[in-house]
C-alpha cells in the first residue's frame, strides 16, 4: 500500500514536490522505555499500529528539553493534526488524540519544531518526517503522557537525548487483551503465519480511529513545518484554526511535502527476560542495549493506573522468546 501524504494547501499551491521513501534515522544506543499494556492498552496499540504501518520504521526518538519545548510540543501536535479540532472530537466520544512519535521530542511532528536540536548540532535527517495520530482512550492517553514524564525524569533524559520504545509482556507472553494489534503483532514476530503486518495494519486503518500518516488534522488547516522549510514559522493564536475555514494565507508555503511510509516492518523476536518472569520486547533491531545480568527499573504493579510505583529487576535471559520461555510452541495469544 502507498499512502501519500500532504501538507493540506490550498487549491491554488495545490502542487506535488518530490515523493521520498523514509528511510530509519541512524541513532546512537539509549535507555528504552517500556510500554505497558496493561495500564494503556490502547496507547501500546497505537504503537503497535504504527509499527505495523511502517509509519514509523525506529523505536528511537529524542528528547526535546529545552526552553521552548512545550510551545513546541503543542506545535508538534498540530503537525501531526492532534491540535485545535481534531479528528478524534474529544469532547463527544470521550477518546484523545495521541501522537506518534512524541510531542515531547524533536522526532515528533515530522520533525517540524527542531530549531533547538539543530542549533546544537543535530541532523534534521535523524528526525523522521512521519507519524501517525489515533483517537485512544483518554484515560489510557494520560497514564501514558504521565509515565513517560516520569520516565524522562527518573532516567534524567537530557535535551537531545536519544531513547527508545519498547514492550513490557507478561509472564504469559501475551500483552493485555485490549491491545489486540500488539497482541497480533508479536504473534507474527514470532513466527504466526496465520496474520501478517499489512493486515494488521489494514485492519488498524479501518476502524475509523487511525489517521495514520496524516499530515494534518481534517480540521486543522494550513500546517507550518519551520524545520522542513515549509512557512511560514509563525503561528499565531489559540492554534485553533476550526473558526478559520479558509481565511488563513497560504503565501509563503513553499509547496507539498508528499511522502510514503518506510519498508514493511522487520521485527524481531528476541525478548529479554526479568526476574518477575516478565519480558521485554523491542521488536526493531535497535540500539537498546541490554544483557543478561543488566537491572532495569520496571513498573511493578501491572493493572494499576497509579504507576508510579517501579521496581528494579534484573534481565534473566535474553534471546528468541520460543528459545526463552523453553518450549516450541508460539505465544499464540488470542485475539
Ligand atoms: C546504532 O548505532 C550505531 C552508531 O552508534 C550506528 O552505526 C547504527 O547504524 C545504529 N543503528 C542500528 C539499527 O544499529
Ligand atoms: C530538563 O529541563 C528542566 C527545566 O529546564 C530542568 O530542570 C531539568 O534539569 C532538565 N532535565 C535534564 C535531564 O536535563
Ligand atoms: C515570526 O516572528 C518573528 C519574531 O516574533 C518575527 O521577527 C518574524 O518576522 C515573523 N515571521 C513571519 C513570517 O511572520
Ligand atoms: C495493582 O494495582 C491494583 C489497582 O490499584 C490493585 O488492585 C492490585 O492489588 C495491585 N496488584 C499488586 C500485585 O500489587
Amino acid at each position: 500500500m502507498r499512502l501519500v501524504l500532504r501538507l493540506a494547501l490550498s487549491a491554488v499551491l495545490l502542487t506535488t514536490l518530490s515523493s521520498a521513501q523514509v528511510v530509519p534515522p541512524n541513532l546512537p544506543p539509549g535507555p528504552m522505555i517500556l510500554l505497558n499494556s496493561a495500564q494503556y492498552p490502547t496507547v501500546t496499540d497505537h504503537h503497535c499500529l504504527a509499527v505495523s504501518c511502517s509509519f514509523i520504521n525506529t523505536n528511537g526518538m529524542i528528547r526535546d528539553n529545552s526552553t521552548t519545548s512545550r510551545t513546541s510540543a503543542s506545535r508538534r501536535r498540530r503537525a501531526i493534526g492532534c491540535d485545535g479540532v481534531t479528528n478524534c472530537h474529544t469532547s463527544l466520544t470521550g477518546t484523545s488524540c495521541d501522537e506518534i512519535f512524541y510531542a515531547s521530542t524533536y522526532s515528533g511532528g515530522l520533525g517540524c519544531y527542531a530549531a533547538n536540536y539543530i542549533a546544537n548540532g543535530g541532523v534534521l535527517g535523524n528526525l523522521p518526517p512521519l507519524g501517525t495520530h489515533r483517537c485512544v482512550a483518554a484515560a489510557d492517553n494520560s497514564a501514558h503522557g504521565g509515565a513517560v514524564n516520569r520516565w524522562y525524569v527518573n532516567n534524567r533524559i537530557p535535551d537531545g537525548g536519544v531513547f527508545y520504545f519498547s514492550f513490557l509482556i507478561p509472564a504469559n507472553g501475551c500483552m493485555n487483551a485490549a491491545s489486540s494489534y500488539c497482541r497480533r503483532m508479536f504473534n507474527v514476530a514470532n513466527g504466526y503465519v496465520g496474520d501478517s503486518y499489512g493486515q494488521i495494519c489494514s485492519d488498524g486503518l479501518a476502524d475509523g480511529r487511525q489517521f495514520a500518516g496524516i499530515t494534518t488534522s481534517q480540521r486543522t488547516q494550513h500546517p507550518r513545518c519551520p524545520s522542513r522549510g515549509y512557512g511560514p514559522a509563525n503561528i499565531t493564536g489559540t492554534d485553533d484554526d476550526s473558526q478559520s475555514d479558509d481565511s488563513e494565507d497560504d503565501e509563503d508555503l513553499v509547496g507539498d511535502m508528499s511522502l510514503v511510509p518506510g519498508p514493511a516492518p522487520s521485527l524481531t523476536d528476541h525478548v529479554y527476560k526479568l526476574s518477575s518472569q516478565r519480558f521485554i520486547w523491542s521488536p526493531f533491531r535497535s540500539n537498546v542495549t541490554l544483557a543478561v545480568g543488566d537491572m532495569i527499573m520496571v513498573p511493578v504493579n501491572d493493572t494499576s493506573t497509579d504507576s508510579d510505583v517501579e521496581e528494579e529487576e534484573t534481565v534473566v535471559a535474553a534471546g528468541r522468546f520460543q528459545d526463552v520461555v523453553g518450549t516450541d510452541s508460539l505465544p499464540d495469544c488470542p485475539t
